[in-house]
């Protein structure tokens, strides 16, 4: 799984994201670095033209998304103790032989715990739109024997994921950091098996007490809107982490795209 078809879709998707011109906004943590400038010309590719980044959705200041710089942080001793990891783990339930995606993946903190529990049949497509943070997780991975992981070089646009297959989609704390979250929202909601869910594990903005910066929480309210209007309704809650809130999500059949104007 990792050898040299994952090389060539990293560098093959990181050039794509050179052509689709990456966002490099900074923040709290550190964005995205800037690619290169002394990087190959991209290759002709056959992804829409990007659309500029948005600042903001629906009423929502967009962050930028953390730099790889910063991974070490992802894996501190002491997450397990704050975030209660283990317990988000287990009230996601998940089964042996499903296909999960790890959207926003980062250095594979959850990638890994998650892996080793879909067995046999099952696996997790690692998604993120840093090569960089896909090269930890590799690293991590071949230490660890792990080798039912299959990374995924996104774009800002596009996690790349197969359609109609993927039993659930776990986001942790990365949807916040989508700069185009209805081209995200429309490409995960195509990926989905028949119930399957999209989970979204956000920073409570709910709660002052949570020692997150604004930019990088999310309200309940404001995450359930965002994504009623893309074609989502919310099917389950879960509200024993101390500092995040576990939001499930499922398609709504019922929902019409709006019209293109
Ligand atoms: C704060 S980190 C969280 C990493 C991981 N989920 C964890 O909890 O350890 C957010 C990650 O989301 C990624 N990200 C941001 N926008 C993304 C997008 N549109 N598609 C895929 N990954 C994205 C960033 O590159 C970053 O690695």
């Amino acid at each position: 799984m990792f050898d040299i078809r994952f090389l060539r879709r990293l560098f093959g998707g990181f050039l794509i994201s050179l052509a689709l011109g990456h966002s490099s906004a900074t923040a709290d943590p550190p964005a995205v670095a800037a690619p290169p400038k002394t990087a190959a010309p991209a290759a002709p590719t056959k992804e829409p033209a990007l659309p500029p980044a948005l600042t903001h959705y629906m009423g929502r200041e967009i962050a930028p998304a953390m730099g790889y710089q910063h991974a070490a942080w992802l894996i501190r001793p002491s997450r397990q103790q704050e975030e209660d990891c283990a317990t988000l783990l287990k009230a996601l339930q998940f089964k042996p032989g499903q296909i999960v995606c790890d959207l926003g993946c980062g250095n594979g903190f959850y990638t890994l715990k998650i892996a080793p529990q879909l067995l046999p049949g099952g696996k997790v497509l690692a998604v993120d739109i840093q090569p960089e943070m896909l090269q930890m997780l590799n690293e991590s991975a071949r230490l660890a024997k792990v080798d039912n992981v299959e990374p995924v070089l996104g774009t800002i646009i596009n996690p790349r994921l197969p359609a109609g297959k993927v039993d659930l989609v776990l986001c942790v704390d990365a949807y916040h950091e989508f700069s185009h979250p209805v081209h995200m929202l429309r490409e995960i909601r195509k990926s989905l098996a028949p119930h399957g869910r999209l989970v979204l594990v956000e920073f409570r903005a709910e709660d002052p007490n949570v020692p997150i910066r604004p930019l990088h929480k999310t309200t309940k309210a404001q995450v359930e809107k965002e994504l009623t209007a893309n074609g989502y309704k919310l099917v389950e809650q879960f509200d024993k982490l101390p500092w995040q809130h576990v939001l499930y999500f499922e398609r709504d059949d019922n929902w019409q795209e709006p019209a293109k104007p």
